[in-house]
């Protein structure tokens, strides 16, 4: 998208001095152009800006008339002063539904930067369609702050995060229903290329006590870009390194029922990806089930990730690493795999951390 900015230029010195002196053909030449400089349009595309609001968050570049039409803040100026850093932030009341209509909306939690006191009331976001060929939207938990139970079910007393588009559904464990401390994490999901509404996110509030806090942001991809992670993936990192971690790890409680895939952009010139445990050690960094003394690769009906190496499919218990290693260990997948499943059962036990694992991808032979 583009937007048009009409520059009407002052046209009180237009007689032309050596007019005269212009011979009839010049001078029809110099008419046309003077008729099409009495306004300039400048016009800029409508891409992704910095505002000057705390933080600096991301906005995007639209005439300052776009930007109030669209019911956006503008914060700081673009395109060469044309334009205005439009920010969207959505931050009303619960109960009803509010409506996200913007690529690169923030999602706040009514009162943000308090907490959100009131217990027991569904705050329901409606993703709109905001354009043709829509194939996913990604959820940024700049702040996730929410109630999770000790048995990591989540609903009920405690808080449920879901979605539901047409094309993946928490209820069907894609994307998973989560809750807890979920601060820094991310969730993709599909929105299909039809239909008016493009998903829904739903933030209950269970019957616990305490405050939540929520500033998620919401961006948009269409099917051609490059950014849009693979088909099925719920968390997508690009770069060689970084580190990635169950839903509700900062919260120390792996979350029940979830079933998902970390999916990883293979660099130019890199085959695979080596695994480990981070040295971080509070909350634990690999605990699928109690404290053991040896890592495990035969892992039905238990709390597993989803490994492919050369030797096994799986790795479940309390130590990340090959099967039968007695400390935590470098797992290296094989050539092509780079992404790592999650599955846990509908009852977890209390006080298991889930994981916290870092990658690095290795260059080809
Ligand atoms: C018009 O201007 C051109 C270029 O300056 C010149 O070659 C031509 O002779 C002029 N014609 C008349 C009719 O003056
Ligand atoms: C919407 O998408 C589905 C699945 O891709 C497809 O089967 C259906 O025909 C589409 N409907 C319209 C009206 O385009
Ligand atoms: C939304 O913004 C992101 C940048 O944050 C950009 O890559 C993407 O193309 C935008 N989506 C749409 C539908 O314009």
């Amino acid at each position: 998208m583009a937007s048009l900015f009409l520059l009407w230029l002052i046209i009180a010195s237009l007689t032309v001095e050596g007019m005269t002196s212009q011979n009839r053909s010049q001078s029809t030449g110099f008419r046309q152009k003077r008729l099409f400089s009495l306004f300039n349009v400048v016009t800029f595309r409508n891409d992704l800006c910095t505002t000057t609001e705390t933080g600096n968050l991301p906005g995007t570049c639209l005439t300052a008339s776009e930007c109030a039409s669209r019911s956006g803040s503008a914060s700081g100026n673009c395109a060469a002063g044309f334009g205005v850093c439009c920010l969207f932030i959505v931050s009303g009341v619960c109960g009803g539904t509010q409506t996200i209509n913007q690529n690169c909306t923030f999602i706040r939690n009514n009162g943000n930067p308090l907490a959100d006191t009131i217990p027991s009331e569904t705050c329901t976001y409606n993703f709109n369609r905001i354009c043709e060929n829509l194939c996913q939207i990604r959820l940024d938990f700049r702040t996730l702050s929410t109630f999770a139970s000790n048995t990591g079910v989540c609903g009920t007393v405690a808080d449920s995060v879901m979605v539901t588009s047409p094309f993946s559904s928490s209820s069907n464990g894609f994307p998973p229903t989560v809750c807890g401390l979920l601060t820094g994490q991310h969730m993709y999901f599909e929105t299909g290329t039809n239909g008016t509404s493009a998903g829904m996110l739903a933030i209950v509030k269970g019957s616990g006590p305490g405050g939540r806090k929520f500033d998620i942001k919401a961006t948009y991809y269409t099917c051609d870009n490059l950014a849009k992670a693979p088909a099925g993936c719920t968390q997508y990192f690009t770069g060689k390194s970084g580190s990635f971690k169950s839903y509700n790890h900062a919260g120390g409680q792996l979350l029940a029922n979830q079933n998902y895939k970390h999916c990883f952009r293979q660099e130019l010139g890199f085959c695979r990806l080596q695994l480990r445990e981070s040295a971080t050690e509070t909350p634990d960094a690999f605990m699928l089930s109690n404290p053991a003394t040896a890592a495990q690769t035969t892992c039905d009906n238990q709390n597993h990730v989803t490994v492919m190496t050369l030797t096994a499919g799986m790795i479940c218990g309390g130590l990340f690493g090959n099967d039968g290693d007695t400390g935590p260990a470098t797992v290296t997948t094989t050539s092509g795999s780079f992404e790592v499943g999650v599955r846990s059962l509908a009852t977890v036990i209390t006080g298991i951390t889930g994981f916290n694992l870092e990658y690095e991808q290795v260059a080809c032979a």
